[in-house]
Parts: structure tokens; C-alpha cells; sequence
């Protein structure tokens, strides 16, 4: 069906990633889904790792001979609440480098980071490095064993470079040497991290219209009560304090941050250096790497757009501007396209009652010839209650078509118009479908949360209810019209709802 109608069924990959997503949307509601809210959870791991910092640096002593004194004291003597924060701290930063490498992983897995979404990828690149070198700083301000232990092989790493012409381990080698100043600069690093990461995410999501920053109160509820019950349970201490007259003993490890280090048994730390360099090289140019034809962006009729701003409202990705009028038009605005932002989803199409938006592959006006010519077929071929699926691209739906002809697999009561995003479906093709003589219109949109152009389901959810311009008409029969939330990997509910849906259908009069 892919040639037919261009659009592409989701890889193994993805359908295994999927498969997963719908397990756990099996245990949670889909809308709860954490796995859909991976960069809002790691935004919210940030907020604890900024509260708890805080309150850490309160009680902090800057210098070589107090900090480790400093932490101890706080860990201990204020386990309560000092040793509580100690731990948030540790475990939501933790929880941090977990959440924010399944999100990249989610959108790598998911095809999401293409085209128009290159600034969110690449940002996403840096901000890992970020996070990574902060964690890795923080470390170094306990000073126990681990610290000096991290430190030793953090300056193997920095001296290697040519331009630290200091050799910083002599720093380590002798406990009188290691000055306040190093602490300084070691607390200003690790705050520098996160004042960049803030800002690096506001590029993040800078061409993301309404990203979603929160998680669901229920998860970010959950999220608390875990940390706090790991903090009771395993808090997070020092090791003994480093002595830099020993050679370093066994410590804990956190492969988390410091998975890197023990690369430095089998390579030279300047190899280490040329194997990062590279890997962020081809991480970072990721979205150009075997690029897909991309499909042509919207495009505005001018003489038809009254300038109503609902495109621009509902389009995901900020590309679409609102100027004054060119064209001498009493409107005071238009709408105008950003070619490079545009993902071609269809959902400004969707959002426009003016038919003065659309995209040049696939226009309201063919969508609706194709509702006209599927009605006509069912009402020549198929006999009792006849059904036009509308189906999102990224869905179930268009993985069971065959024959490329708006066809189920034995199913000749139902024909599927397939769109690029089920955001695209502008409420008057649902009155057209029901209009040209078909009993009922079945909406296969993706699963709740988990739209590939974002906001599309919950838009066209929000026109079902009535909440969103442009509302599907009152006066329609709502039981003739059923909407499903299902995944590509849903194709058996995705069946057995359309021929529940159809039963319903016979059962009215
Ligand atoms: C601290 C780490 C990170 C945070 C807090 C974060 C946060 C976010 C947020 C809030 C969104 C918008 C979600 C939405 O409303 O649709 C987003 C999108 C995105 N992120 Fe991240 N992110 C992080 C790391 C990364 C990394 C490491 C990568 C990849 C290298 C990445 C790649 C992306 C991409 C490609 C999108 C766009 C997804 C789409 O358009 O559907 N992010 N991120
Ligand atoms: S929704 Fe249609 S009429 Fe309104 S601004 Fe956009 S293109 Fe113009
Ligand atoms: S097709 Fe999608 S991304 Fe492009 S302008 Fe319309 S709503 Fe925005």
C-alpha cells in the first residue's frame, strides 16, 4: 500500500519500540503513558536537581579542606533533610541521563528527528554533552575517593588536550597542593551546566508550538514518591575522604557518568578525545544522514484566507507566520508559510474552514473527490452498512490497506482515506463522507499522547467535542461518527473496532 499512497508503515524497530509503548500504555492510560512524556519528565528531573542544588550550596564549603567535611556533615548530621536533598539530588540526576537517552532513542527509533526537526536534534546533542560534564563536575565536589578517583582521570583527559598547558594532576599530587581555586572553578563549571542546559533547552523547543514542559501530575507525583523512597532506603553517601597519598581503592561506580573513564585502560586519552569528537560529529549531522524525499510544504490561496489566525494556532511546528495583508484584501492579516519549518502534516488543512491552506500533494479538495469516489464504490459493490475510515498515516490503517485502493483486507463494507496526520481531517470531509450516502465515518487516529506531528489527535479530539475551531457540526448523528486511538502495531483493534463500530451501525433503526 506504501507505493500507492505514499505513505511509509512503521520499520521493526519501531514497531518493536511500539509494541513496547503499547505494553506499558496497557498497565497506564495511554494519555499517562511516561514513555510519551520523556522530554517533559527530564525537565522536571532538572527542577529537583535545581531545588536540591540549591540547598546543597547553602551548606557547601568552597575550599580543599572543607568540602568533603561539608557534604559529610550534611549527609549526617542533617540525614533528615540535608542527606534527603544529598540523595534527590544524586538519584534525580540519575533518573536525568535515563529519561533524556530513551527520549533520544524515542526519537531516533520513531524517525523523529529529520528536517524540520534538526534544531531540536542537534540542541539535543549538546544538551547530553552538557548534562554529562555537569554530573561528572558534581561528582568531583564530594572529594571522597570516587571525586579524587574521577578527578584523576578528568585531568588525564583535559591535559591531553594541547591548549591546557597546565599540567593539572600536579594539582593531585600532593593534598597541600590542590588550592581553593581549583574548588572555584569546579563549582562554577558545575553551575554553568545548568544554567546552559536551561538555556540550550528554550533552542530546544524553540520551533515546538506549546511543548509539552510538564509532565502528567500523576507521573511527576510518582516520580517524587520513587526518589524519596530510594533516598530512605540506599541514601547517597561518600566513600572515605580522598587521600591523595594513597593510590586510589575500589570505589562505587556510576556508569551513568562515568562510563567513559574506563576507556582510558585501552586507549591514550587523546584517542579518547578524537572517539568523542567523532561520535557527537556523527550524532550531531544524524538528521542529514539518508535523508527521505521531503514532502512540499503548505501552501496558502491568498484570495480565500480571512486571515483567522486558526492555522497558525493548531500548526506544531511555529511554521506558519501571521503578516499584514499583500494583496489589498480588507482583512488586516495572512497567513504565510515557513517553507523549511513546514513537517507537510496537514493539520493547519485541518484547522482552515476557509479551504485557504493546503498541502500541493494532497489537497481538501482531492480528499474530498477520493470520499466521493470510495462512497459511490461501496454503494455499487458492498451490501448493508458502509463505512469511509479516515486514517492517520502513522496508525494501523494504512499498513491493512490493499490494493491501493482505499481497501480492507475482506472487509468490502469499509474504505480508507489515509492522511499524512489525522489533524488533517477538517470536519467538513466528515460531513461530506456522511453526506454522500455512507452510514457511519470511523476515525483511526494514533495512540492518545503519542501523535508523530504532536498535537494532531488532540486537536481533531478537541473539534469531536466541540472545544476547538473549526467544531464538527452539532447537527451530525455523533453515533454514526467513532474515533479509535490505536498505534501501528494495533492492527487487530484497530479491526475489531471498525466491525464493532459497524454492528452498532446495524443495530439502529
Ligand atoms: C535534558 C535533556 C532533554 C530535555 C529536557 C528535552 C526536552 C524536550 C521537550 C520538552 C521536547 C518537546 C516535546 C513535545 O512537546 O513534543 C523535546 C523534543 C525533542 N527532543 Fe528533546 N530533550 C532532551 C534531550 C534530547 C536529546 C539528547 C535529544 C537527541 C539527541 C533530543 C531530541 C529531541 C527531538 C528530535 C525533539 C523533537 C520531537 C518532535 O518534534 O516530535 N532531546 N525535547
Ligand atoms: S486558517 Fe485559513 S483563513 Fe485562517 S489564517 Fe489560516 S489559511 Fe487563512
Ligand atoms: S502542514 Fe503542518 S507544519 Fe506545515 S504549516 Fe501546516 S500545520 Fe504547520
Amino acid at each position: 500500500m506504501g507505493e500507492k499512497t505514499g505513505f511509509r508503515g512503521a520499520g521493526l524497530a519501531e514497531r518493536a519500540w511500539l509494541a513496547i509503548e503499547r505494553l506499558l500504555s496497557g498497565v497506564v492510560e495511554s494519555e499517562y503513558n511516561p514513555l510519551y512524556y520523556l522530554g517533559a519528565i527530564s525537565i522536571f528531573f532538572l527542577w529537583i536537581i535545581l531545588v536540591t542544588g540549591v540547598y546543597l550550596f547553602l551548606f557547601y564549603d568552597i575550599s580543599a579542606r572543607g568540602a568533603y567535611a561539608s557534604v559529610q556533615s550534611l549527609t549526617i548530621t542533617q540525614w533528615y533533610l540535608g542527606g534527603v536533598m544529598r540523595s534527590l539530588h544524586r538519584y534525580a540526576s540519575d533518573g536525568l541521563i535515563i529519561t533524556m537517552l530513551l527520549h533520544a532513542f524515542r526519537c531516533f527509533i520513531t524517525g523523529r528527528y529529520r528536517h524540520w526537526r534538526w534544531l531540536a536534534w542537534v540542541s539535543g546533542v549538546a544538551i547530553a554533552w552538557v548534562v554529562w560534564i555537569g554530573g561528572i563536575f558534581g561528582y568531583w565536589m564530594v572529594w571522597d575517593e570516587r571525586a579524587k578517583l574521577i578527578a584523576t582521570l578528568s585531568a588525564r583527559m583535559i591535559e591531553s588536550i594541547p591548549i591546557f598547558g597546565l599540567p593539572l594532576s600536579l594539582n593531585f599530587a600532593r593534598v597541600e597542593s590542590l588550592t581553593d581555586q581549583l574548588f572555584y572553578i569546579i563549582l562554577f563549571i558545575h553551575f554553568s551546566t545548568a544554567f546552559l542546559l536551561f538555556i540550550l533547552i528554550l533552542v530546544h523547543i524553540v520551533r515546538v508550538t506549546r511543548a509539552v514542559i510538564n509532565p502528567p501530575r500523576v507521573a511527576a507525583y510518582g516520580i517524587i514518591i520513587a526518589l524519596l523512597a530510594l533516598s530512605f532506603i540506599k541514601p547517597a553517601l561518600s566513600g572515605a575522604p580522598a587521600d591523595l597519598k594513597r593510590l586510589s581503592e575500589a570505589v562505587p561506580f556510576d556508569w551513568l557518568f562515568m562510563f567513559i573513564f574506563p576507556f582510558l585502560n585501552w586507549v591514550s586519552a587523546r584517542s579518547l578525545w578524537g572517539f568523542i569528537v567523532a561520535t557527537t560529529l556523527i550524532l550531531a549531522v544524524v538528521p542529514w544522514l539518508g535523508r527521505r524525499n521531503r514532502k512540499p510544504p503548505a501552501k496558502v490561496a491568498l484570495e480565500n484566507c480571512t486571515g483567522c489566525e486558526l492555522c497558525m494556532e493548531d500548526c506544531p511546528y511555529q511554521a506558519i507566520m501571521m503578516r499584514p495583508r499583500t494583496d489589498g484584501l480588507s482583512y488586516p492579516l495572512e497567513a504565510a508559510v515557513v517553507d523549511k519549518r513546514c513537517a507537510s502534516c496537514g493539520i493547519c488543512v485541518g484547522a482552515c474552514d476557509y479551504k485557504a491552506i493546503d498541502l500541493p500533494d494532497m489537497t481538501e479538495g482531492t480528499v474530498k473527490a477520493e470520499i466521493a469516489r470510495l462512497a459511490s464504490e461501496l454503494k455499487e459493490k458492498a451490501e448493508g452498512r458502509r463505512v469511509v475510515v479516515f486514517a492517520c498515516a502513522k496508525g494501523p490503517g494504512p499498513g491493512l490497506l490493499s490494493g491501493g485502493n482505499g481497501t480492507i483486507n475482506g472487509l468490502d463494507w469499509a474504505r480508507v482515506v489515509a492522511l499524512p496526520c489525522i489533524g488533517m481531517l477538517q470536519p467538513s470531509m466528515i460531513s461530506s463522507a456522511l453526506d454522500k450516502g455512507v452510514d457511519g465515518v470511523f476515525i483511526a487516529s494514533c495512540a492518545q499522547g503519542d501523535c508523530h506531528y504532536r498535537k494532531g489527535a488532540d486537536w481533531l479530539s478537541a473539534r469531536l467535542a466541540g472545544f476547538r475551531p473549526p467544531v464538527v457540526k452539532k447537527s451530525l448523528d455523533r453515533s454514526r461518527i467513532r474515533i479509535e486511538y490505536l498505534s501501528a502495531v494495533e492492527g487487530d483493534a484497530f479491526i475489531k473496532g471498525l466491525t464493532a463500530f459497524r454492528e452498532g451501525l446495524k443495530a439502529r433503526s
